[in-house]
């Protein structure tokens, strides 16, 4: 509703301001029941000059424009005649938050971001105990800007996993970003949490392979076919010039799946049987799956590759055997892998390597403290388990890049 408005309000023969416009001729025609609340409401969601300017101008706020759950608010409130208590945080739904973080910049942003660092204490993992069904967790994961930085953010991710959702046909994870300015504490944007994962993951995993593959990698092998893999082609596209895209997932329906959504999106790939074959043709070969046991073999590894793991985030989750890591100059995106991904603390405890065999970070390399890559034919290998500081860094680029009036 809320854009038809805009739009009409663009095409008016006469101009006035917007304010001026909602006032004389939408509440009557749209049957708005409190033109005082209403008014009330478009004023605060106007609340800064910056905004009122922009709607004179028939430049829209930005969060109305942009925020469709927002925008409902709004208007239902307005409908029934309430007031919103505090329209000032912006509202960004999955669509918007996934339209505002595009690869290439989302890469560049984590590369500033790993570099500078920030505050991220040990997340918060609360077990919520259920009757009947497993037990279901809460997730925290909060992270702040260092004090010495101009731009101070604070943000935390909340996670529920319910396992038992699958019984009730619901999804089993749902997340939600908030993001506060990290001086006076005020509330800025309640973000779509799915989206900041998946797409910092994969961004991530990206980042890392700007230090770690060769520059002219072409082939790309994705195993697994989930939420997670479905993006790894565009963001490793946004740093290599890769050209072949082959796909392999234990489920060949979802390996399918990812093929066809991937050619929907001008990506053309293939789906392989051979695993074998399929990693020792591949320049970079990245996992997104949920494996307890080790999927890609040493043994297959052929010189050169770079090797992503993302997927096991627990000491008893596997993606490579002991080999490949061994083989490899080895890399973490922070030091908390060591603890939470079975691919080095399995290794770790056998005596396959020791500690010293991981070459260091993505703040160590984002830094220059370490090298990437140094020769043509080594393998390389990075195990990534997840970070608040990426979380963090995703969310403050929502929040500018819509503050800013882009998408
Ligand atoms: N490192 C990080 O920052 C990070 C962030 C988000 C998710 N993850 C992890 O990435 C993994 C994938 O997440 P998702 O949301 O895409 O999950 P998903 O359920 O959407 O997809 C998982 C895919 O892996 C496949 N799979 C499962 N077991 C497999 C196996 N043994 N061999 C090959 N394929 C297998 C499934 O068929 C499915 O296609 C999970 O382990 C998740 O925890 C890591």
């Amino acid at each position: 509703m809320f854009s038809e408005i805009i739009k009409r309000f663009r095409n008016l023969a006469n101009p006035c301001s917007f304010d001026r416009y909602l006032k004389d001729n939408v509440i009557e025609r749209e049957n708005i029941s409190s033109r005082i609340s209403f008014s009330v409401c478009v004023e605060r969601v106007f609340s800064d000059p910056h905004d009122l300017d922009n709607a004179a101008m028939g430049r829209p706020s930005i969060r109305v424009a942009q925020s469709k759950t927002l925008k409902g608010c709004v208007v239902d409130a307005a409908r029934e005649g309430r007031t919103m208590v505090d329209t000032s945080i912006m509202i960004v739904d999955a669509e918007s938050t996934i339209a505002a973080l595009p690869f290439q910049p989302l890469v560049n942003e984590l590369q500033v971001a790993f570099r500078r660092g920030c505050v991220a204490p040990v997340r918060h993992h609360h077990t919520i105990e259920r009757t009947g069904e497993p037990d279901a967790t809460l997730l925290l994961m909060p992270a702040w800007s260092n004090p010495n930085e101009e731009d101070q953010y604070l943000g935390v991710k909340l996670v529920t996993v319910v396992p038992g959702n699958a019984a009730r046909g619901l999804p089993g994870l749902t997340s939600t970003y908030m993001l506060y300015n990290a001086i006076d504490g005020r509330q800025l944007a309640l973000m779509d949490g799915n989206a900041i994962t998946s797409r910092r993951t994969v961004a991530t995993s990206a980042l890392a392979g700007r230090f770690l593959s060769r520059e002219d990698a072409r082939s790309l092998l994705v195993i697994g076919a989930g939420r997670v893999a479905s993006l790894i082609p565009e963001a490793y596209q946004a740093v290599r010039p890769i050209e072949k895209v082959a796909i392999w997932d234990i489920n060949i329906d979802n390996a399918r799946a990812l093929a066809k959504s991937l050619g929907d999106r001008g990506i053309c790939a293939e789906i392989v049987s051979d695993l074998e074959q399929a990693v020792g043709r591949a320049d970079v070969v990245s996992a997104a799956t949920l494996s307890t046991s080790a999927i890609i073999k040493g043994a297959w590894i052929k010189s050169g590759t770079h090797i992503d793991l993302i997927g096991g985030f627990t000491p008893k989750m596997r993606e490579a055997d002991d080999a490949a890591l061994a083989l490899s100059r080895a890399y973490v995106d922070t030091r908390e892998a060591l603890h939470e991904a079975g691919d080095l603390v399995q290794p770790i405890e056998t005596g396959v390597v020791s500690q010293d065999h991981i070459q260091g970070t993505l703040a160590d390399l984002a830094n220059g403290l370490i090298q990437g890559r140094t020769t043509a034919e080594e393998v390389t290998y990075f195990k990534a388990v997840g970070s608040a500081l990426a979380d963090l860094a995703a969310a403050k680029m929502v929040y500018e890049k819509i503050q800013a009036g882009g998408r």
